[in-house]
């Protein structure tokens, strides 16, 4: 490693460097910016395509880029079927451990089989190439065989989080029309069920576009089925129609692939587009480069399918290289906080992927459950979700990858599809920094005007360059696309996001500069959590902020105004809890709730969240010049 670079570094060893397959960042880096086109062409190569593209890149509609296009493929083809002429045919897709012990396996013939079968179930329901389809389940294998089976015919699949509630999967099926919802009974998490079934039952009540509801049995509570309307996976899979065998959907590269909501500056959750061509050839790029994915390796990303994590790099990614994944159901600390430990111990994992919000969760026991366990079969760690704080880091460095293994720290957008800022293996870390945007990936820190800003002085992130997994468009609304991402800076992706570069280049996320909050990781929008409070008849007016927390990141702090006549009590507090997470989740449910007789807000009757924030951390507000008096 030839530059000396400022600040506290961790430079990786003779030993990390020996295996990765990437030993020279810079190499890689000066080929892609030199001809990014050729560089994402050569790894297209490396996938199959049932028809080449005309053109990598086609940027003649701005900033509606399209990528390999006249090229058709699917990447459930790319995910199954091509392994299916290897040695990987009998290699094990998935390991899944449940949250009570239970465990299976599956590999790439039995999910291609399992796929074909519900594939044809889904066609016998009538569903077509485009046609939505929403799926609601916890972390079961059946989730990742949903959404394989709906791309392979072309479908296009919507995931909503399984720990999101009615309200928020009502607004989700509704807007995009889906005629079929995929659900589980129940999910296991920390001993206890929730209850999907139940949730989708009343959701279901609030939209109206779900002919077929199908649903898989996991938790085996007593639920509602409403006749001609719900029907039992297993039974489906057990009928003629559920045969072994599904042509694919020859795809174009533009086609949609799946739909994911995600929370947004103002008013309802977006959903983000992504494609079957270029998604497929950013994430098999960049999982294969930065986790440095080798044949032999067991793969753990902790993240949800529900979100794009899960989308890109529990589901998509990790099939696209052929590799072995891990998959666990429930929490982290059940029974015991060593479950985890455990885990990587047991099935000798190789790779661990997961959220600071998790890492510090954990770090709270102290190291001895860890130290109670195995850990050497552990290579690489990686981070994703929000900052890591340098204490967090260093613990997972030291305690849980006994300062052997690079951590990972990835920085990612559902908009972006793909990691865009991050190390690889070879390259020097500095505790908090993703290090660089990755190859062919141009980024910046700017200030109002778009100008750059000297290095270590916070301004806006923004992307400059296109890329093969980015956003095609905020579906049936294509001007939020732009006037969200491509307005602020003409020519620029604005991300949300603050941040600083420091003299050697490595970026530091600051957070985010709208109305997102990120609670463990979770990325929600002030403007749910306020019309879910306002929905209860109590609430007149509320505003919801995020304050800093030490496990979760940020927790949501919510201002209510009450109705007239209203009496204040801790009862109703409690209530408006426990609304929020029946509405949206419980991940949305505020740590607290204050009642307050107005709030401040602009002249036009904006509420201003930065004056309200900044009084509950007793810091100056600063300009509040349009503050309404
Ligand atoms: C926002 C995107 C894509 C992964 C899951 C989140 C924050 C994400 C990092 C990181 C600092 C991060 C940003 C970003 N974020 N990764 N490594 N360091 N911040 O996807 O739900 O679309 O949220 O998460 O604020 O804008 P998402």
């Amino acid at each position: 490693m030839a530059e000396k670079l400022n600040g506290e570094v961790y430079y990786p060893s003779e030993e990390v460097i020996s295996y990765a397959r990437i030993k020279n960042w810079d190499e890689l880096n000066n080929f892609a910016k030199k001809d990014l086109q050729n560089f994402w062409a050569k790894e297209a190569e490396e996938l199959f395509w049932f028809k080449k593209w005309d053109k990598v890149l086609d940027d003649s509609n701005k900033p509606f880029y399209k990528w390999f296009t006249g090229a058709k493929t699917n990447i459930v083809y790319n995910c199954l079927d091509a392994h299916l002429k290897t040695h990987r045919r009998n290699k094990l897709a998935f390991i899944w451990e449940g949250e009570n012990g239970e465990w299976k396996t599956m590999s790439y013939h039995a999910l291609h089989r399992e796929t074909c079968k519900f594939a044809n179930v889904l066609k016998s329901m009538g569903v077509q190439k485009g046609d939505r389809v929403t799926i609601y389940m916890g972390r079961i294998p059946e989730i990742i065989i949903a959404m394989l089976a709906s791309a392979r015919i072309g479908a296009v699949h919507s995931v909503v989080y399984g720990g999101f509630s009615v309200e928020s999967l009502a607004e989700r099926i509704e807007d995009s029309q889906s005629k079929v919802l995929i659900v589980a009974d129940g999910a296991f998490q920390r001993g206890r069920i929730v209850p999907l079934k139940k949730i989708a039952d009343e959701a279901l009540e609030r939209c109206g576009t779900v002919e077929h509801v199908l649903v898989v049995k996991r938790t085996g509570q007593e639920i509602n089925m409403e006749y001609g309307r719900d029907m039992w996976y297993h039974e489906l899979m057990n009928l003629p129609i559920a045969s072994n065998s599904c042509a694919l959907e020859e795809m174009d590269s533009e086609d949609p692939l799946f739909i994911l909501y995600t929370s947004g500056t103002t008013g309802k959750p977006k959903a983000i587009l992504h494609t079957h061509g270029g998604y497929m050839v950013g994430i098999y790029t960049s999982l294969k480069y930065v986790f440095d994915i080798h044949e032999e390796d067991r793969y753990w990303c902790a993240a949800d399918p529900g979100w794009i994590t899960g989308h890109s790099y529990i589901v998509y990614g990790p099939l696209l290289n052929g590799t072995t994944s891990f998959i666990y159901e429930g929490a982290p600390n059940f029974p015991y906080p060593n479950r985890w430990w455990q885990m990587i111990e047991k099935y000798g994992i190789n790779i661990l992927y997961t959220a600071p919000t998790a890492i510090r969760g954990l770090m709270r026991f102290g190291e001895a459950w860890v130290k109670r366990h195995n850990l050497s079969s552990l290579r690489l760690l990686g981070s994703v979700g929000e900052p890591i704080n340098p204490e967090a880091w260093k613990w997972y460095y030291k305690v849980v990858g006994n300062e052997r293994c690079p951590i990972m720290d990835t920085w990612w957008q559902t908009e972006t599809g793909m990691f865009m800022i991050t190390p690889m293996p070879s390259v020097p870390l500095k505790p908090g920094s993703g290090t660089k945007p990755f190859p062919g990936i141009e980024m910046d820190v700017v200030d109002e005007k778009g100008n750059p800003v000297k290095p270590n002085e916070e301004g806006y992130l923004i992307i400059k360059t296109p890329w093969p997994a980015m956003i095609r468009t905020v579906y049936k609304d294509p001007e939020r696309y732009v006037s969200q991402y491509w307005s602020k800076y003409p020519g620029v992706y604005l991300t949300g996001d603050s941040a600083r570069k420091d003299e050697d280049g490595y970026f530091w996320i600051i957070g985010r500069v709208d109305d997102v909050i990120k609670v463990s990781g979770y990325r929600l929008g002030t403007a749910e959590i306020e019309s879910a409070l306002v929905s209860h008849n109590a609430v007149a007016e509320a505003a919801a902020i995020g304050l800093p927390h030490e496990v979760k990141g940020n927790a949501i702090y919510a201002y209510v105004i009450l109705r007239n006549g209203i009496e204040k009590s801790p009862a109703l507090i409690e209530e408006l809890r426990q609304h929020v997470s029946h509405e949206v989740g419980p991940i949305a449910k505020p740590e607290r709730i204050e009642f307050v007789d107005s709030l401040p807000k602009t002249r036009s009757g904006k509420i201003m969240r930065r004056v309200l924030k900044a009084k509950a951390l007793g810091q100056d507000p600063g300009n509040i010049s349009t503050l309404e008096e």
